[in-house]
Order: C-alpha cells, then structure tokens, then sequence
C-alpha cells in the first residue's frame, strides 16, 4: 500500500468489544505509519479487551469512549466533521444491529449516525452469529446504505469453531480504507466494464462436482475499482462467498455452461472484457441424476469435455471490446501467457504465478506481470489484489485511449 494515498487523511478507528479488538492496534499503528491522522473510538466492552493507553499510545491521540465525559472537548458532531473515512473494526454483531436500526446510545453508534464520509464495517464474530438471519439482514442493510461490508476470514474462531467470523487481515482492512479514501473518479464513466470472476463448479452427480480454489478477491477487487472509477460494471461470479460490490450488477453462476451464457447475453454492450474467473477448462461428459455409488469398485473412469472458451467467444463480438485475460500458471509464467495472449487475442493479458508465495488463489496478495498487445511487459511487485486492479484498470485506460486517438 502506498504510504501517500494516506499521508495527511484523517480516519476513524471505531472498536468494538470481541477478542480481535487487538488486532485494531495493528491497524491503527499501520494507518499511523503511513501518515493518517487516526483517531480511535471504543465502545466500553471493548476496552475490556484492550486497554485505552494502547490505542492512545499507537494514534498519538486521546482515545474517545465516553459522551458525557468528553461533551466539552470532543462531541459526536466534531468527529463527524473530522472523518474522511471511518472504520469499524471488529465489529460485532451489536454495533452492527444498531448501525443498521439507527440505535444511537454510546459514543460510537451516536457517531457512526452522523457520518456523511465513507464508513467500513468490519465483522468479527462466532460463526452461528455471523450467519444468523438478524446478521446478515443488518449487514445487507448496511451494504444497501453504502457502508462498506467487509468479509468475514475463515479459520479457527476464539471459540474453538472452524468457520468464517475472523476479522480479515490488516492488508484488507487498510485496502478497504485507502479505497474509501480514494473517493469516486469518473475515469471510466460512460464506459462498460464486464468482469468474471471466482471458480467454476462442473457437476459429476448431485453431490459432487470438479472446481478449483478460487476465491473471487481478485474479480471482485477489480470490479469495485472499475465501478469507483465511474463505469458501469457487471460482474459474472461463480460461486464464491463475497459480498456483491455496492453499485455494480452482479451475476450470480455456477458452471462454466452458465457463465458462457451470462457473458454472451451481454454480447455487443460492452467497452472492456475482464476474464479473472477460474474457469475449469474440462466437465463431466455426463451428469449423473443420482449420487454415483461406489459399488465396492477401486476404480473410476470419468469422461470430460471441454467447456466453452468464454474469452474467445467475446473475441468474436461486434463491436469488439478490449479483453483482457489472465493466465494462472505455475511454470514459464511470461512465457505461457504470451502465447495465451496471442491465441486468445486479448489485448492485455495479467500472467499470474500461482504458485508463489502470496499470489494467485485465495491470498489478499497478488504478483503479476503485465503484457499487452504490442510487447511491453511490466513485472509487478506483491502487492494486495486491490493494489493489482488499480494497476491493471490503469492499463486498460491507457489501451482504450490509445484505441480512440487511432
Ligand atoms: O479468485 P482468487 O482467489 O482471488 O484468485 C485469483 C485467480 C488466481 C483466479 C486470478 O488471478 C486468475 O489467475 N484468474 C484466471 C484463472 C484461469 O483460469 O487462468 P487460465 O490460464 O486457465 O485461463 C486463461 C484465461 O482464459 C482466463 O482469463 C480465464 O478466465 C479464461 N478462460 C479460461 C477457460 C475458459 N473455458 N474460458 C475462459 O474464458
């Protein structure tokens, strides 16, 4: 993350009480570093977590809990004119029931009512919490007022259970503020932006099917930035358990079959092609209507047909968009995705090497090399996959202005 998109930015920690409050200090010590101007707001159960001299300690700032104790220094309305860009982090279940019914009785919720900058909401609870019904209206009502909704991570809970309920890593949460921050532009507006992304899912018989581990991060990180960009984005998405982005139109598809068909009905109507799904190259020849038996057999053979080239199909439109692919490759990594680019006809393509460390499936990270149509070749660092779809959307600008002065 570059240091200078928050150098100077004035930013909200709000903190409410679970056991990964303490991972707020992290936040707070690396939005300080990189320049910001924090200021943190506890709830009282959170500083039953971690103590308020951490935080005062790590923002360099009094740390602000309490109406009535501070009415004459700091009030709600002051900090309301402070934030840029307010997070929450963690937030549970009650801050997020009240910030989504308008409950104000503390500091916080009183606060978070009278924002008018970007607000992120970070969950962070039990599994059963999270996917309770009270839960997840509160957090898509949220999601329909704007508020960032952040996802869950998923591992072994503070309660012992497996399941999703963390709060993501530090790099998310500074991502999701530097791009609070960052605001609307309206670079591509008037452009339409159709991206896929996440796995395919190719069923053998009702129980079973053939996919891969993709996560969806890195389509959705591009969709949010092309919509924060100002065009009109559709995103494709196989299945995956990402929030849909706020203000983009959102597909959701299973197989490759599926999603073939998602992209062509959109065939002629849109400006720029992005191809960040996963999609599995080969399905089942047959889909079996029962669950297969094993039938005391050590052996099966199962037959596979190619699925259809969703790239190549929108290669073929009238008028042709710009396309850009990706190619996820484990060896020769230039190298296989120029071949990629040339038999595809992309006009970028992202080589990712799937198999480095931090990059590929699944990671908050990413580490490409971008090549476009006319040769030239840009290594990138790791960087986060939202960090990554800036620098991809950054080229697809260029290209399309280089179109239009031809
Ligand atoms: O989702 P994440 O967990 O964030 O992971 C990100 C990612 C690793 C999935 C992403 O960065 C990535 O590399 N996506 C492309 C994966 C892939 O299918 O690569 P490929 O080399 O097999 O395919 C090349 C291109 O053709 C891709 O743009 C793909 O979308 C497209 N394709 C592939 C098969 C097919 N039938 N139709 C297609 O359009």
């Amino acid at each position: 993350m570059s240091g200078s998109q928050l150098q100077g930015r004035r930013v909200i920690v709000g903190v409410t009480g679970g056991i990964a409050a303490y991972k707020a200090c992290d936040l707070v010590s690396k939005l300080v570093k990189a320049g910001a101007e924090v200021r943190v707001m506890m709830t009282e159960n959170a500083r039953r977590f971690v103590g308020e001299m951490t935080f005062a300690t790590l923002s360099g700032s009094p740390v602000h809990y309490d109406m009535w104790r501070e009415r004459s220094e700091i009030d709600h309305i002051a900090m309301a004119d402070f934030a840029e860009a307010t997070i929450v982090a963690p937030a549970t279940a009650n801050i997020i029931g009240k910030f989504a019914h308008g409950i104000a009785d503390d500091l916080l919720s009183t606060t978070l009512m009278t924002l008018t900058s970007p607000v992120i909401v970070a969950p962070a609870m039990n599994t059963h919490m999270l996917e309770s019904a009270a839960v997840r209206k509160n957090l898509a009502l949220l999601a329909e007022r704007g508020v960032r909704v952040l996802e869950c991570a998923e591992g072994r809970l503070a309660c012992g259970e497996e399941g999703a309920g963390r709060l993501p890593n530090t790099q998310v949460l500074l991502d999701a503020v530097v791009e609070a921050l960052a605001g609307e532009s309206d670079q591509f507006a008037g452009l339409r932006v159709l991206i896929t992304a996440g796995p395919t899912r190719e069923p053998i018989d009702p129980v079973r099917f053939i996919s891969n581990p993709s996560s969806g991060k890195m389509g959705y990180a591009l969709a949010r930035e092309a919509r924060r960009r100002g065009a009109d984005v559709t995103l494709v998405t196989g299945p995956v358990t990402l929030q849909a982005p706020s203000g983009v139109q959102t597909t959701r598809v299973s197989s490759a079959e599926q999603m073939h068909e998602a992209v062509q009905a959109l065939a002629g109507e849109v400006d720029i092609f992005i191809g960040a799904a996963a999609v599995a190259d080969w399905r089942p020849a047959e889909r079996e209507q029962q669950k297969l038996k094993k039938s005391g057999s050590e052996e099966m053979v199962l037959r596979l047909l190619r699925t259809p080239d969703i790239i190549d199909a929108v290669g073929e439109w009238e008028p042709r968009p710009l396309i850009i692919g990706f190619a996820a490759e484990t060896e020769d990594v230039v190298r296989h995705a120029e071949e990629k680019l040339r038999r595809k006809a992309m006009d970028l393509i992202v080589a990712n090497d799937v198999s480095a460390p931090g990059a590929g499936f699944e990671t908050d990270t990413n580490r490409a090399t971008l090549i476009d149509v006319i040769g030239r070749e840009t290594d990138l660092p790791l960087m986060s996959k939202a960090e990554l779809a800036a620098e991809i959307l950054d080229r697809a600008g260029c290209l399309i202005a280089s179109r239009e002065s031809q």
